[in-house]
């Protein structure tokens, strides 16, 4: 294929705005799947994404369609809509020279739609506004094309009007596609460079990288460097993904496809690396910026024993997703474990669903927190600060778009939730890092019995630190059974009681069921309540069970 022929191009929208749809029928249209029922949602591979109905990683499609007596490759790549993973949906972008912006005509513009749209205009890329769902009795196109041509500046002719579902209109997608679209400007003459956009392990081939050939040719055979480590590696297979692998003998400069290349670790096909060939060395391309993990979680083994598998499905898990950032942690009360890094908590939850169901790990996953900079000075007298206004845009006279400054704490667990069933479903929401700002945070203790228990020791703004005191100690007075005297479950600030639960004094005789009797019997009920304190942990004079610190960290 000649560059001239080829069209690379993605699809972006807000969440359940039919992207995923969209790409079924292009595909079906240019005869990359049968047109079945079953095949719904193909670029979703994972489980997760199946059940869930959401896409989590972006997936490549090379398509073939033929326009007025002309074949055209077409690279389609399909990526997620929510907040969480707009980090995949920049590295999509950074292969292509065109989106399709799909706006739902009846819902109009939400927020991933205007922080979409930002990608891609930021990125120069050929922008064309497709309005879905037409079929829908209550769509309004129009009201939508001109919110549109308000909010991005972009002519209302250009809108393309669709039903995805039901395929009207996608035809003039692919016209679209091809004529308003540039080809990439490439050519196969240069020196071979390519650039790693994704990569994928496989457990029997290694590395299996997604590349964008951004100049010259590679063929099986050939020797390849990677930039990022400078180590050399023989092509053993290239490909187009349509969607499923192809192998080719040849890729040339503007396709878009796999490269195995006997890399053993995903960390070698580092995403935003450059390729090139060993005897034509060229300058490395502009990377990505690194994703920034803005949502921590402690993990831990139910059971110490299943430590080295929960380690090894979690690296083999981030090597499919790099995003996620791991560091090694312990806690007095749950053992080894990890503390990891995500980029919001959908992809957190993800994350461990796919270690479930693909890897087959239980884990037990501690409350999420957010980053903080401590500053040991009196700066944090400075006034309480919560959300900030910063703008406000009427993107007609139904919807608004405004924007605040947040601490990310309170927008982490619940906010998203909150915000749907206050506004029946119509609110949207999307967030970027806007930095640290100065906070009145706290340090709280946990005490038993006047002692504070280290691995509760938790960081909460100064407003909040009565309710998230008194949950905790609820929750531990239910999960501390009682002992030979009275317990008090505290939380303090400094030397300041703020909330307090006691556990009235009782102590379990296990031997009054056994009145005179089977001494074996009484042996065994002793053993047994000895078994049971080993996993306990005593903190001053109160016998803690592992179960309680689970109950208190993890998740609710
Ligand atoms: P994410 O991958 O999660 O971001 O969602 P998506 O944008 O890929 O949306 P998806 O294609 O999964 O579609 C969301 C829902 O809208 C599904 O229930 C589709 O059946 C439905 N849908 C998509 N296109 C149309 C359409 O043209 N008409 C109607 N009525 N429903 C549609």
């Amino acid at each position: 294929f000649p560059a001239d022929k080829i069209r690379n191009f993605c699809i972006i929208a807000h969440i359940d705005h039919g992207k995923s749809t969209l790409a079924d029928r292009l595909l079906e249209m240019t005869g990359a799947i049968a047109k079945t029922e079953k095949n719904k949602q193909v670029l979703d591979k994972l489980q997760v994404e199946r059940e869930r109905g959401i896409t989590v990683k972006a997936q490549t499609a090379s398509l073939f369609y033929s326009h007025q007596g002309e074949q055209y490759l077409l690279n389609l790549i399909d990526t997620p809509g929510h907040v969480d993973f707009s980090y995949e949906v920049s590295r999509s972008i950074s292969a292509c020279q065109g989106v399709l912006l799909i706006v739902d005509a009846n819902q109009g513009i939400q927020a991933q739609t205007v922080a979409n749209f930002y990608l891609a205009f930021e990125a120069q890329l050929t922008i064309i506004p497709i309005l879905n769902k037409i079929d829908l009795k209550n769509a309004d196109p129009k009201r939508v094309e001109s919110q549109i041509e308000k909010v991005f500046d972009i002519p209302r002719d250009d809108c393309i009007r669709i039903s995805a579902k039901h395929g009207t209109n996608v035809e003039m997608v692919l016209q679209a596609v091809v004529n308003r679209i540039p080809p990439p400007a490439v050519s196969s003459d240069d020196p071979f460079r390519a650039l790693v956009f994704d990569s994928n392990f496989d457990h029997y081939r290694g590395v299996v990288a997604n590349i964008a050939v951004f100049g010259g040719r590679v063929r099986k055979g050939d020797k390849i460097v990677s930039a990022h480590l400078g180590k050399t590696y023989e092509v053993n297979e290239i490909g187009l993904l349509r969607p499923d692998e192809h192998p080719t003998q040849r890729l040339y400069a503007g396709q878009v496809g796999y490269i195995i290349a006997g890399m053993k670790d995903v960390k070698e096909a580092q995403i935003g690396d450059t390729l090139y060939l060993q005897e034509q060395p060229v300058k490395a391309l502009p990377g990505f910026k690194p994703a920034k993990a803005m949502v921590f979680a402690g993990m831990y083994p139910m059971d110490q024993s299943e430590y080295p598998g929960l380690r090894s499905a979690i690296e083999r898990l981030t090597l499919n997703d790099s995003s996620v950032t791991v560091q090694k942690d312990s806690s007095l009360a749950l053992g080894a474990g990890w503390r990891l890094g995500f980029l919001g908590l959908l992809h957190m939850e993800v994350f461990n669903q796919r270690l479930e169901q693909e890897y087959n790990a239980s884990v037990i996953v501690t409350a999420p927190t957010v980053p903080y900079k401590a500053v040991l000075s009196s700066a944090k007298l400075i006034k309480n600060r919560r959300a900030i206004q910063k703008n406000m845009v009427y993107i007609d006279d139904q919807r608004v778009m405004m924007k605040y400054l947040f601490p990310l704490n309170e927008i982490v667990v619940d906010f998203y939730d909150l915000l749907k069933s206050l506004s029946s479903g119509y609110a949207s929401f999307d967030y970027e890092n806007a930095g640290y700002q100065a906070a009145d945070l706290i340090k709280m203790d946990i005490l038993l019995n006047g002692r504070s228990v280290e691995e509760l020791i938790t960081i909460v703004h100064r407003d909040r630190a009565y309710n998230t005191g008194k949950a905790m100690c609820e929750r531990l007075k239910d999960s501390i059974p009682r002992q030979m005297f009275e317990i008090a479950v505290q939380a303090a600030i400094g030397s300041k009681i703020i909330a307090r639960e006691t556990i009235k004094a009782y102590r379990k005789n296990v031997l009054a069921k056994c009145y005179g009797g089977d001494i074996t019997r009484k042996m065994k009920l002793l053993k047994r309540q000895a078994e049971g304190k080993k996993k306990m942990r005593r903190i001053g004079n109160v016998e803690v069970p592992k179960d309680a610190f689970i109950n208190v960290l993890k998740r609710k």
